[in-house]
């Protein structure tokens, strides 16, 4: 009897979907609560990922260079190479037994290659006279904006690597 009440006056989903209008609101809630869930735990994932694929990125920004065998510079001496790439020339000098220094090779006024002067003891560039430390790249003469980018050395089993570009001193 009641079955045939409920046939007239509602709609014909609503006998076939046989859920009380009370119990709508909780479904609801709970299909919004999961919902909720959901999208948190997806945007907790997302950043999770952008995050280690920009520790990665960083990581592998650079590549390891093999510069020269640590032996074959003597002290004093030069070493020209290209670090990053083919098309960046750069400039490294052994300044002790165990201290060695390289930069880009491209001035930072006019990118004219800047040379290491053992008559003066600095990184030199021919163009305009301008002078860089040796030991910190920085400008000490002349027309230059910014000190020489450094490239970062490491020594590994008698070798010489370039493993990466000082981004401060840029
Ligand atoms: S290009 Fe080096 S000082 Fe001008």
């Amino acid at each position: 009897m009641k079955q045939a009440h409920q046939s007239e006056s509602e709609p014909l989903w609503k006998d076939e979907f046989s859920i009380e209008s009370a119990h709508e609101t909780i479904v609801n809630r709970r299909q919004f609560t999961k919902f909720l869930t959901l999208t948190s735990l997806g945007m907790f994932v997302g950043n999770l990922w952008i995050l280690s694929k920009t520790w990665f990125d960083k990581q592998s920004l650079f590549p390891k260079t093999v510069i020269a065998k640590a032996d074959e510079v003597p002290i004093g001496a030069v070493k020209l190479f290209r670090y990053p790439t083919e098309a960046d020339p750069c400039i490294m000098v052994r300044t002790s037994q165990d201290q060695f220094v390289a930069y880009s090779q491209k001035c930072t006024h006019l990118s004219c290659p800047v040379h290491y002067s053992q008559k003066t003891g600095q990184i030199e560039c021919p163009c305009h006279e301008g002078s860089f430390s040796l030991h910190t790249g920085e400008v000490l003469k002349g027309p230059p904006p910014r000190p020489l980018p450094r490239i970062v050395l490491e020594k590994k089993d008698g070798l010489l690597l370039a493993i990466g570009i000082d981004i401060q001193n840029e």
